[in-house]
């Protein structure tokens, strides 16, 4: 057979989605699409369609064989939703991919290409490897199921409470002491049409906020940064605020890095591990 490597952009979405599924039928941590979750994670994570692929067949060109996207940001991109067909794999089509995504960053003119792969997906690492990504850090996707009993009261309380204003979000999102992985960069806060956010005091005199996504059934992206005092201990009394007044939601925090203090904070306000990502970089400055 001989592969051709398209735009993404030649696809409708629905097609795109089609795509991906087939390609993810026996993934590591199944995660099914539908077009309508495809169109608001292409805006949430700016994804360029015209810089984004497919890989065809020229003689079967209604059959995708593989695809990739790409996220464009400021300085720099994102590899996502990549995937080969099960049966059409090891022939070289997600090299391609690769190569692909990799050439158009370079049309772009960013300094560094990112991506994320889950531990465990072995096939997927030593592609990254060989196309020339390092391993920056190790994520916590994470989750807390509705009705989830804290195991005890947080030792610090919070006494005072200020609802944030999204342009306020932003300026907080903007400022935070570490690094975003791509998930949770301001660009994407930026995307999101509907966000709750609260700056928190304490009554031993820290404080610190938290942002969160919310929907009918679930809150997304839940995020706290801690302004003065002690990371876990703040992160703890914010969530077990959040989830008092919200006791019957599902919350998910994704991509938070293992050694960051916080988690000991989502961990006790009763969040759990559900799988770890890990985070990997090209520079596109050296080759
Ligand atoms: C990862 C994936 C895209 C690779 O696609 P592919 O078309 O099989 O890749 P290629 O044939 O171009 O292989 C390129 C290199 O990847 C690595 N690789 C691919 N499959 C591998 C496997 N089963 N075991 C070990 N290494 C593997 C090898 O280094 C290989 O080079 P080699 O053949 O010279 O040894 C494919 O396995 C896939 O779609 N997996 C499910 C979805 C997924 O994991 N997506 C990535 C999410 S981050």
């Amino acid at each position: 057979m001989t592969l051709k490597v398209v735009p993404a952009s030649q696809f409708s979405l629905d097609e795109l989605t089609e795509a991906y599924n087939q390609t993810r039928m026996d993934y590591i941590v199944p995660m099914p699409m539908t077009a309508a979750r495809l169109r608001e994670y292409i805006e949430a994570y700016d994804i360029d369609l015209d810089h984004s692929c497919a890989v065809l067949d020229s003689e079967e060109p209604d059959l995708i064989y593989g695809i990739g996207m790409l996220g464009v940001r400021d300085d720099r991109t994102w590899i996502t939703r990549m995937g080969v067909l099960p049966y059409a794999r090891r022939l070289g089509t997600g090299s391609k991919i690769m190569s692909w995504l990799i050439e158009h960053t370079r049309m772009i003119g960013v300094s560094q290409l990112w991506l994320e792969v889950i531990q465990g997906n072995e096939p997927a690492k030593r592609l990254f490897e060989k196309c020339g990504f390092k391993l920056t850090r190790e994520l916590i996707v994470s989750r807390r199921p509705p009705g989830q009993k804290m195991a005890k009261e947080p030792t610090l309380a919070i006494v005072d409470v200020k609802p944030l204003k999204f342009e306020a979000m932003l300026n907080y999102l903007a400022h935070r002491k570490d690094r975003p992985n791509w998930l949770n960069e301001t660009e994407t806060f930026y995307n999101l049409k509907k966000l709750s956010g609260f700056l928190m005091k304490l009554n031993d005199g820290s404080e610190g906020w938290v942002i969160y996504e919310p929907s009918a059934m679930q809150l997304k992206r839940v995020l706290v940064e801690v302004l003065s005092g002690e990371e876990a201990r703040v992160t703890e009394a914010i969530l077990y605020w959040v989830h008092q007044k919200l006791p019957i939601l599902d919350a998910v925090s994704e991509n938070i890095p293992i050694y960051d203090q916080r988690w000991i904070g989502y961990e006790a306000a009763g969040y759990f591990d559900s799988f770890h990502r890990l985070e990997m970089v090209k520079d596109m400055r050296h080759g």
